[in-house]
């Protein structure tokens, strides 16, 4: 049984993987979502200490749940980059605590390394394959070798896809977090109601932007004489549009680079009912296997964190430990070296 502990930003996780079956026999989430929802995004000071005030419970909870105590752990793993600074910390000082008192192995794991494998919970990747994390705080794209050789290919150049939807509900006023709620309301409404087009960047063809879409959002709401659920609706499923239409354009580029065994769809917005119908359609279209994660995986959580552990080396010494909130690596363009 492995633990994987995930305090990054606004859930505090911890879940206990099997290490036969690599599968979470408990994957306990509290979501401070209530607590940040009245200021309209994730507030870091409270979310630390939200994190100190369950992450005890929490694992009491999962230990009894999946009926093991602390010595049939074969090791502790946490994310340790990227995330919020005191956040990160109460989950890192966490684990360090428990790895010493019980003498387990420490894994320092990279929170967005776990998104990219969480479609596989249960399973084995086959590689090389192409996985999209797509966030609140990250939209990216990478050429996934094997559990360690990781290339990022490309990703956004200002707003994440989840940052997007959760800034333009807040201009709509739909409220906190806005990816279910545009979700859900574009069920009803016409996608071609409001134009949108794929914002292109000069950086290069293998970044992607979505800030213009939110100043076009906002062009949109500033024109309309009047507001109505219906027009709201039709706002929300002509935005929804363009963010997967986006997405998908730059699926279909990277995945033309190369050969891929499979497509791995990660991240909070991969509970995108749109994102995941056209992520099925492309599959099945260039014949290539769809490995999507699970709702219970999409957003954070210790399950994944834990499944990547599995795989990985642990620390040689608990001084190791490093925090970091966030990483500077420039995509490389993979297909190029060749
Ligand atoms: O992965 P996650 O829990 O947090 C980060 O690591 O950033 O993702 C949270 C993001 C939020 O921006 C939220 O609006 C978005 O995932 N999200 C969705 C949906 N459900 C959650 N976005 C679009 N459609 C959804 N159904
Ligand atoms: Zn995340």
């Amino acid at each position: 049984m492995m633990l994987g502990i995930d305090t990054s930003c606004d859930e505090t996780s911890i879940a206990i993987v099997d290490s036969q079956t690599r599968t979470a026999v408990v994957n306990f989430i509290s979501s401070q979502v209530n607590l940040h929802a009245q200021f309209g995004g994730v507030v870091p000071e409270l979310a630390s200490r939200g994190h100190a005030e369950n992450l005890g419970v929490i694992f009491q909870q999962a230990l009894k749940a999946a009926q093991v105590c602390p010595e049939d752990l074969i090791g502790v793993a946490v994310t340790t980059s990227p995330g919020l600074m005191g956040c990160l910390l109460v989950g890192t000082s966490f684990a360090k605590a428990l790895s010493s008192r019980f003498k387990k192995p420490l894994y320092a794991i990279n929170h967005l390394e776990a998104h990219l494998f969480s479609p596989f919970l249960g399973t084995l990747p086959e590689f090389p394959f192409l996985g999209l994390v797509v966030s609140g705080g990250h939209t990216a794209f990478y050429h996934v070798q094997s559990f360690d050789e990781i290339t990022l290919l490309g990703q956004t150049v200002d707003d994440a896809a989840g940052e997007t939807y959760d800034k333009t509900a807040k201009m709509m006023g739909l409220g906190y977090p806005g990816g279910p709620i545009i979700d859900e309301m574009a069920q009803n409404g016409d996608d071609s109601t409001f134009a949108f087009t794929v914002p292109k960047v000069k950086m290069g063809e293998q970044y992607l932007s979505f800030s213009g879409i939110k100043t076009a959002v906002n062009h949109h709401l500033k024109s309309l004489k009047k507001r109505d659920t219906k027009i709201d609706q039709d706002l929300c499923a002509s935005l929804q549009n363009i963010i997967v239409k986006t997405l998908i354009e730059k699926t279909a580029y990277f995945f033309k680079k190369n050969s891929y065994r499979s497509i791995a769809l990660s991240g909070g917005v991969a509970m995108n009912s749109l994102l995941r119908k056209k992520i099925t359609e492309f599959c099945e279209r260039e014949k290539v296997n769809c490995a999507m994660a699970s709702h219970e995986f999409c957003t954070d959580n210790g399950a994944m964190v834990g499944y990547l552990a599995l795989f990985r080396k642990p620390l040689k010494n608990l001084e190791n430990l490093e925090t970091r909130p966030t990483q500077k690596i420039q995509a490389r363009q993979l297909y190029n070296r060749t």
